[in-house]
């Protein structure tokens, strides 16, 4: 008896221990830990490396930089290709794969080589802190990682290669002090691969060479993206979580009188509550006719009006994965009758679209089955007189992948199981409509993320209420932000 009570006083005392210390890992922690595994990004590397043409070469180039004015820059954003391949998320940096493996001077063969960034003092003071190529090789598990300078030393002889795959470059990078910066990455890719262009840098009067493939990545890479591994669904369904939180948090919270911009404060405030790095694309949050631009994102209306709809289209960004969700919701927390026709009338589209969202569907069936719904609808109102007419208040598509973009890579003709997408009716009745006027301003777009499964499809995003009956239900519950009221400043 004595000897079990000290064994399980032992065995609390270390599980204290054991809690105590992860508690002060988790605070010590310098970034959060749930983002790919190097594995994901290697295998990934591996599967692309499967579909390439025998004797060929992909290059892949990081995000530039975006200036934003003067001296400061747009907070970066890893171009969501190299992301997947690597997972580096800093500027700076270019990735080779080769089909086959390649001899090096000394040391063992390999079939990819990345240059990233150097490690240096006074800029990591500024801008923080960079892997460098020792960092790459501990943390991503790369095993040829070099500085950017020694690109231009690298010895490629790209001709040798049947094709070289790379994305057309974007042009917008600029040039910086630092002589392996992006523009300089690109500019020795070019020289080295013989793909000139004629400016102040580089003056060729030699054709590009013929083994050059600006487009046949493209399809690699959606084919790629577009099925999603578990690694994967575990943080796009995390992003999605933190999205309807935020659907759910507003409607308990808004009130006629809010502005445009404190409501997608609220979303956003939710996300970071939630550890969401970043927005998967600018918010839209748009009150009464504002809705009827479709990616409204000025968002400045001082004071919306308690007898509007609100249209609010938001996504997290959780470890790079966003999720798409918009909910419309009436500001005064109840649909009036026009309302609520319209707004049923989209939801109907919706899950007509969901009744055949399973593998072999071919996306357009999606769009055809909510536009139907819509016609109909929009004729036996006395809205539209032919079924033709549906794209002028319907003037979208309804389905896209989502991952790391928002309209994310991903092959566009038929559902297959792991794909995510979205469904996304809606209708617009501009103020200047040639309709009846208690139609017009009416805007409402319903957006859901499904992941598609072996035999139809997840819900993912069903936490954010949908139905007239659970929105108004939900926006007569009190919010924790009731209380939250700042004194109002005045100017002087
Ligand atoms: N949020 C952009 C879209 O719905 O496609
Ligand atoms: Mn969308
Ligand atoms: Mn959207």
């Amino acid at each position: 008896m004595q000897n079990h009570f000290s064994i399980l006083k032992r065995a609390l005392h270390f599980l204290l221990l054991t809690l105590i210390i992860s508690e002060a890992i988790g605070q010590n922690q310098l970034q959060p830990s749930d983002f790919l595994s190097k594995d994901f990004h290697a295998e990934r590397r591996q599967k692309l490396r499967e579909k390439m043409t025998p004797g060929s070469v992909a290059v892949f180039f990081a995000n530039p930089v975006r200036n934003r004015a003067n001296d400061v820059d747009y907070n970066y954003h890893q171009d969501p290709d190299f992301y997947y391949l690597t997972g580096y998320r800093e500027p700076n940096a270019v990735l080779l794969i080769f089909k086959e493996k390649q001899k090096a001077p000394s040391g063992p063969d390999y079939d990819e080589i990345i240059f990233v960034q150097a490690r240096n003092e006074r800029a990591e003071t500024w801008t923080g802190r960079r892997l460098g190529p020792a960092g790459v090789t501990a943390q991503l598990g790369f095993k040829m990682a070099f500085n950017g300078a020694e690109f231009s030393r690298y010895p490629i002889d790209f001709s040798k290669f049947s094709q070289v795959f790379f994305h057309e470059f974007q042009n917008d990078v600029r040039n910086e002090a630092d002589s392996a910066d992006l523009y300089d990455l690109i500019l020795q890719f070019r020289r080295k691969a013989n793909y000139p262009e004629v400016n102040d840098l580089v003056i060729s009067q030699e054709k590009p060479a013929n083994n050059l493939n600006i487009s046949q990545l493209e399809t690699y890479m959606e084919e790629l993206r577009g099925i999603k591994t578990k690694e994967e669904l575990d943080l796009l369904s995390m992003a999605v979580k933190i999205s309807c939180a935020g659907q759910v948090e507003v409607m308990k919270a808004l009130k006629p009188g809010m502005s445009e911009r404190e409501i997608q404060g609220i979303h956003e405030f939710v996300f970071k509550k939630y550890q969401a790095e970043d927005l998967g694309y600018p918010s839209i949050v748009g009150a009464g006719h504002n809705g009827c631009i479709l990616h409204y994102t000025e968002n400045y209306r001082p004071q919306v009006d308690g007898k509007d709809l609100i249209l609010m289209d938001l996504g997290a960004e959780y470890r790079g994965y966003t999720a798409d969700i918009t909910r419309t919701i009436p500001i005064n927390g109840k649909f009036n009758p026009e309302q609520k026709i319209i707004y049923e009338l989209v939801l109907n589209a919706q899950e007509q679209a969901m009744t055949i969202c399973k593998p072999g569907t071919p996306f357009r069936d999606l769009l055809v089955a909510t536009q139907k719904v819509i016609a109909k609808g929009l004729m036996e109102n006395g809205i539209i007189k032919e079924e033709k007419e549906v794209r002028k208040y319907y003037p979208h598509g309804c389905c896209h992948h989502i991952g790391l973009d928002v309209h994310d890579r991903g092959v566009y003709d038929k559902l297959e199981e792991n794909m995510v997408i979205t469904i996304e009716p809606g209708i617009y009745i501009p103020l200047d409509s040639n309709v009846d006027p208690k139609w017009r301003g009416i805007a409402v777009r319903i957006e859901d993320d499904y992941l598609i499964t072996k035999s139809g499809y997840e819900h993912l995003s069903k936490s954010a209420p949908r139905t007239v009956k659970e929105i108004e239900d939900i926006m007569t519950l009190p919010s924790a932000l009731d209380d939250f009221i700042l004194p109002t400043l005045k100017k002087d």
